[in-house]
């Protein structure tokens, strides 16, 4: 049993042995197989998310329900789809584990959906947020947020503040076009128009042509989507060199371009931004304190940023589902459980949608300013209960 090679496993031998398999036979160990891009360009994310998880486990113990919780860890490299799909087979088959959880990057997400539903495996994502991807599989569940989520919001914010004209920039893959999409359709129901738009490859690209592009174009306002790894600091950067953030454009953006983790690498330049996203370190509530002081103190050199919390959370959900089952980690059973399951999170109050398995919660608008010396994206607005407009 051991001994068969998860890769060389075609799909239908894979759902007969995933099927034999489960329910997980280790009685008194609850596996839960932790797929993320732990080195790559997504790296810093992913230690986000684990150090997430890991501040979790070091307040909350590893064992729930009298069974002790398991984490074993599988480093997918980057954006790599069919690595992603083979970790999850072999975590599935070879290991046998209850659960699947990870995921910074859609790519990978959506390369584990038809594995997860052919072995029924409650699989919990813990950052990728194309609306999509909780649609692909019935054993997904997303504890993070989706693109059109927070992008939406800060459209009709803008369209409401006296912003009519915008240009936008995204990285051309899932998160970006949904940002695209979303942002153009809530902004122009809202009396805006969109004046152009320009989709940058998500391996390398060069953001100085695109920013100088968009410099002498001139449009009122840009909006942009990059994702939370190193792009954030470069766009920045680029955006200085090139006059943008000194220019009369003003700069919206998604919270992942000015990413907590980010903010400092940024320096000035990001000043005044206006960002939305779920998640700010500078979140006003005590939980939050907790957790930063908590978050802190294990790691010292990081500040937490939303995919932190992903990780935080999508370990709380998993432990409260366990608990709430005493332990019988039926699959159907388990995804019952996350439907409509309530967290208080460090961004705030949080609920699983029932009818979609993605989080229904409070999306911020937001804008970078200094305090204390610290660089932060300052709460100043915020919509409840938002849905994914995406579905
Ligand atoms: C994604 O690939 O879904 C993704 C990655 C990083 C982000 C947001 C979305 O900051």
């Amino acid at each position: 049993m051991k001994k068969i090679s998860a890769p060389l496993l075609g799909g239908i031998a894979f759902a007969a042995l995933a099927a034999w398999m489960s329910p997980a036979q280790a009685a008194d160990t609850i596996k839960i197989g932790f797929v993320a891009e732990f080195s790559g360009t997504f790296a810093l994310p992913a230690r986000e998310m684990d150090d997430g998880v890991k501040l979790y486990m070091k307040q909350h113990g590893d064992t729930v329900a009298g069974k002790k919780i398991e984490i074993i860890r599988r480093d997918i490299g980057g954006p790599k789809p069919e690595e992603a799909k083979r970790l999850a087979q072999e975590l599935i088959v070879r290991d046998n584990v209850d659960f699947l959880m990870g995921f910074v990057v859609t790519p990978n997400a959506l390369a584990v959906a038809d594995v997860a539903s052919q072995a029924k495996k409650p699989t919990v994502i813990m950052n990728a947020a194309t609306s999509i991807i909780t649609t692909k599989s019935p054993y997904f569940v997303r504890v993070s947020f989706t693109v059109p989520q927070i992008t939406a919001p800060l459209a009709v914010w803008a369209a409401k503040n006296g912003v009519k004209q915008v240009y936008t920039m995204v990285s051309d893959y899932g998160p970006g076009i949904d940002a695209e999409t979303s942002f153009k359709k809530a902004f122009e129901a809202n009396g805006g128009a969109v004046v152009g738009s320009v989709r940058m490859p998500l391996s390398s690209p060069e953001f100085s042509a695109y920013a100088q592009k968009v410099k002498d174009l001139g449009p009122q306002a840009i909006f942009v989507f990059v994702p939370a790894n190193d792009q954030p600091a470069q766009i920045m950067k680029t955006f200085a060199e090139r006059g943008l953030t000194t220019s009369t454009i003003k700069i919206l953006a998604t919270g992942d371009v000015t990413d907590d983790a980010a903010l400092e690498q940024e320096g000035d330049p990001a000043l005044g931004l206006i960002t939305s996203h779920h998640y700010s370190y500078d979140h006003d509530s005590a939980l939050n304190k907790e957790f930063i002081a908590a978050f802190a103190k294990e790691y010292a050199d990081l500040r937490p940023n939303f995919v932190a919390v992903g990780g935080y959370d999508g370990m709380a959900a998993i432990y409260a589902v366990i608990d709430k089952l005493h332990g019988d980690l039926d699959a159907d059973k388990v995804m019952a459980a996350f439907k409509g399951l309530k967290i208080d999170s460090p961004r705030g109050p949080i609920m699983i949608d029932p009818d979609t398995r993605d989080v229904i919660q409070t999306v911020y608008i937001r804008k970078v300013e200094r305090k204390d010396g610290k660089l932060v994206n300052a709460e100043f607005d915020k919509v409840e209960d938002v849905k994914d407009p995406g579905k």
